[in-house]
């Protein structure tokens, strides 16, 4: 079983980061092999709408991706957080989330392995959790083309600085248990 957690945030250790590794130690708790990915840190340049991976393989695009198909294909479990930016995910994100589009084919069929879950973990400084739910839908309608399942989201509000969220007991407590029940079945 192979669990990985991709983070949006530019933060390294920021409240995302932090839900994003408590999800991966609860994954790991059920013996899972975890990875921790920073998007934010490597080199994912937006789709160029060029259609290549609709005729090929993969993405045409020499980037870090190449490696994350990779990893996507081998995983089991997928972990997206990001904070919420002006009502979004970040622009990081967004763009990364566009390059799985290279995981479907001509016929909007996945490319990956049947049978991969997936969950969301949003943060916030809007105290309202179901404020930006819109988000995890447009999550959700990505891992519906690549036929993943999704379950319920983490979603923590009312964080500003990077640790805000370790007195959150409940996401922290959310997330590890998400992980957890994520690599167990
Ligand atoms: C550029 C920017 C835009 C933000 N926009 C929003 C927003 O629209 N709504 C909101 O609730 N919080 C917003 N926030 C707050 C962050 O979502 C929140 O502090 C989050 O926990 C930061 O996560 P991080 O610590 O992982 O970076 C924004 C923060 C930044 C830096």
């Amino acid at each position: 079983m192979k669990v990985i957690g991709f983070v949006g945030s530019p933060r390294m250790a920021g409240n995302t980061a932090t839900l994003v590794s408590q999800a991966l130690a609860g994954a790991k708790a059920s013996g899972a092999s975890v990875e921790q990915v920073h998007i934010p840190s490597l080199e994912i340049t937006g789709c160029k709408g060029c259609k290549y991976c609709k005729s090929h393989e993969t993405c045409r695009i020499d980037d870090d991706m190449q490696s994350i198909y990779a990893k996507i294909r081998e995983a089991d479990v997928l972990i997206f957080g990001t904070p919420v930016y002006f009502a979004q995910m970040t622009g990081q994100m967004k763009q990364f989330v566009d390059r799985l589009y290279a995981l479907i084919d001509a016929e909007y069929k996945p490319k990956v392995a049947p049978g991969k879950k997936s969950a969301v973990i949003l943060t916030q400084g809007d105290d309202n959790v179901a404020a930006f739910t819109g988000i995890v839908d447009t999550f959700n309608f990505a891992m519906s083309f690549l036929q993943i399942s999704v379950s319920d989201p983490i979603i923590a509000g009312g964080l500003d600085a990077p640790k805000d969220v370790e007195k959150n007991v409940s996401a922290m407590d959310g997330a590890y248990q998400l992980g957890k029940k994520l690599a167990s079945s």
